[in-house]
């Protein structure tokens, strides 16, 4: 079930078209670097695409998490004495959260809040993880931080909340502003709950640039659909031929990065923002970012973010860390 179902189509998306409108202005007038956010890029086509994504050979890190999922969803639960409800930023359409939720359904009739600004990637978790046994599911179509009180204000007396944060998400952030978040999930928490936090690791740059530029060009698809989306939603006349998929790594930042590179001068217009965007050949927007870690980097992110890191599970084959951090 999806909470916000019950109210007016305007009052429900977690995106407004004004915050997307002002939000596209603000990214593509900026002096320097253009920018669009990331979270744009899951509209319901964006959001179908990236689940393609997960499934490509190249993009190892959507598999190294469901596998530690898989083997060590027992013991994960057992460090969290219950009841237990679970919250997820993020969620997508739950797929590797499967193996968490049947863990904790065999101890617990279990609480599940989805959170995620794509309705479409929320639809396909409630009608895929609904059917499990002993798991109550209610969706909110919010942003993380939103999401997250209003499933922290259904806790019932003694019970804990998990909260999980899964497939790299966090790496979405510049380190300063994935700090900042966390601290904000922490204020939202009670002492002694816990946040499962995935993060993909540092690893063979070849290896990474081909996670996000794989050779059948679903990532490029992925990608390129927020040009699209730019023109299906503001009217705008972006030729998608005319930009490419554009993937690099930064060392100092230890980041893969996403542009949308202009193949040629061209000038784009964007009606519902009244604007005329001016591009010289060669030139990016810069779309996503994805931080890479080491295993160390995040037991000190959880002291430094009001956490202690209870314990790591570290993928054999992709490097790749689910860790369990407990509120103090
Ligand atoms: C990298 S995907 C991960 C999906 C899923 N957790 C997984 O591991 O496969 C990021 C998800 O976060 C959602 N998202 C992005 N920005 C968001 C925001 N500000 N608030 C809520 N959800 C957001 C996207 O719609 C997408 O489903």
């Amino acid at each position: 079930m999806i909470e916000a179902a019950r109210l007016a189509p305007e009052q429900l998306a977690a995106i407004s078209l004004a915050d997307f409108a002002g939000d596209v202005r603000e990214g593509l007038t900026k002096r320097g670097q253009k920018e669009l956010y990331s979270k744009y890029l899951y509209d319901e086509i964006g959001s179908m695409l990236f689940e393609a994504i997960c499934l490509l050979p190249e993009y190892g890190l959507s598999r190294a998490g469901a596998r530690l999922l898989e083997q060590n969803s027992e013991e994960i639960i057992s460090l969290i004495p219950g009841p237990v409800m679970v919250a997820e930023l993020g969620s997508g359409t739950g797929r590797k959260t499967r193996w968490m939720l049947e863990a904790l359904a065999r101890k617990q009739n279990v609480n599940y809040y989805p959170i995620d600004i794509s309705r479409s990637a929320l639809d396909r978790c409630d009608s895929d993880l609904g059917r499990l046994e002993s798991v109550s599911i209610v969706g909110f179509e919010r942003a993380y931080l939103d999401g997250l009180l209003e499933a922290a204000a259904r806790r019932r007396p003694g019970m804990r909340l998990l909260v999980l944060f899964l497939g790299s998400t966090i790496g979405n952030f510049d380190r300063p502003a994935g700090d900042q978040f966390l601290r904000s999930v922490r204020q939202i928490l009670q002492r002694d709950d816990a946040l499962l936090l995935a993060a993909d690791l540092q690893n063979d740059e070849d290896r990474l640039l081909l996670a996000y530029d794989d050779p059948a060009g679903v990532t490029s698809a992925f990608n390129l659909n927020l040009l699209a989306r730019v023109n299906r939603e503001l009217g705008a006349d972006f030729d998608l031929a005319r930009f490419n998929h554009l993937v690099r790594y930064d060392r100092r930042e230890r980041r893969v990065e996403m542009h949308l590179q202009s193949s040629a001068d061209q000038i784009v217009r964007i009606p519902r923002v009244s604007l005329d965007v001016r591009f010289a050949k060669g030139e990016t927007i810069w779309t996503e970012s994805c931080h890479k870690y080491s295993s160390g980097e995040l037991v000190q992110m959880s002291r430094r973010t009001g956490y202690r890191c209870e314990a790591q599970w570290v993928d054999s084959e992709w490097p790749f860390a689910q860790s369990l951090w407990i509120a103090v």
